[in-house]
């Protein structure tokens, strides 16, 4: 079996948590696990890994499930209904129990602070499988899928157009660790966080990466993928949705979102999609869309980063 280096974070909050060595370490871990899925057999061996839902899932459930089973090792998934995180207890006694039994806790949360909670009371790896502010594991994913199609790190360029929250964000920051361009793409007013931003800019100071946001959805030209996501992602269904979706109006991808783009831009989505919203069936369907691989991609990359987090494997909270 394959030997997995250690990462010098316990826990993947953000993409920011990793040094760019260990984004590239990941990369070709979730490659090579992809083209040889037998380096990573029995790596969870006798190993479980609890999954907290707060919210909906389809992708994260079922690739973390699936990928945990081909790595050997047992996944146990609590949805908010069954155990709502926070509510019968503290968060932090929830991380106690968890650790007695657990060796990683993966979690989908309605806010940030919630996998911070459980990651500073577990002494077990915490992923964050998806909060207000960020995405990784969508994030490793899809660089995977960009590299897969020839995405040159230094000369290629993701456009973003769509809202700057979650996913947006996790892109910004592999985009600014590994040196390479992105173009953010908003309505006015749904622009990324502001400190993420700032924070993102600084590191491509570093790097050499070059991060743009506008308003413009001109700005596709010549990128080397399009990506939208949700005009309305999950718990914001409610009040004011409708009016968000309205904002959007100019920034649907759709044949000539696309055609602006250029002839060979692919598209990307970390869907759900919503056809006819962000994305018409067109471009969905067309031989440019790349969304199924970043699916698929969603459990290599997971993989290997359990394989890398659980190293060494870590012992049991048990006293
Ligand atoms: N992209 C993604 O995280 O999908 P799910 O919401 O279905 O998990
Ligand atoms: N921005 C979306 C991403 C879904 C994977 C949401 O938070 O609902």
């Amino acid at each position: 079996m394959t030997t997995f280096e250690p990462l010098g974070t316990k826990d993947l909050l953000r993409i920011g948590d990793l040094a760019a060595h260990e984004v590239h370490q990941l990369l070709a871990s979730a490659a090579a696990l992809k083209a040889d899925p037998s380096q990573g057999a029995g790596a969870l061996a006798g190993r479980s890994v609890c999954m907290l839902f707060e919210k909906p899932s389809l992708r994260t459930r079922t690739s973390f499930e699936v990928g945990i089973f081909r790595l050997g090792g047992q996944a146990i998934v609590l949805d908010h209904q069954s155990s709502p995180i926070g509510e019968r207890e503290s968060i932090a006694d929830c991380a106690r129990n968890f650790e007695r039994w657990c060796h990683a806790i993966v979690a989908r949360v309605m806010r940030h602070s919630t996998v911070e909670a459980l990651a500073a009371a577990a002494r077990i790896p915490v992923i964050n499988a998806l909060c207000d502010r960020h995405h990784p594991c969508q994030a490793l994913a899809d660089f995977q899928t960009l590299l897969e199609r020839g995405f040159d790190l230094r000369h290629d360029r993701l456009a973003w157009i769509g809202d700057g929250n979650n996913v947006c964000h996790s892109l910004m920051e592999m985009a600014s660790i590994l040196g390479c361009g992105m173009t953010v793409i908003t309505p006015e007013g749904l622009e990324p966080d502001p400190a993420i931003r700032a924070q993102c800019i600084a590191r491509a100071m570093r790097t050499g990466a070059r991060l743009d946001v506008t308003n413009d959805p001109a700005a596709v030209r010549g990128a080397f993928a399009v990506y939208a996501d949700a005009w309305v992602s999950m718990g914001q269904e409610g009040a004011g949705a409708a009016e968000k979706k309205a904002r959007f109006a100019r920034y649907q991808v759709n044949r000539a979102l696309m055609a602006a783009a250029g002839p060979d831009a692919r598209f990307m989505h970390c869907l759900p999609a919503h056809r006819g919203e962000e994305v018409t069936d067109d471009v969905m369907d067309s031989p440019a869309s790349v969304v199924f691989d970043q699916a698929e991609n969603r459990m290599h990359a997971q993989n290997a980063l359990l394989c890398h987090l659980l190293q060494p494997a870590p012992a049991l909270a048990t006293r």
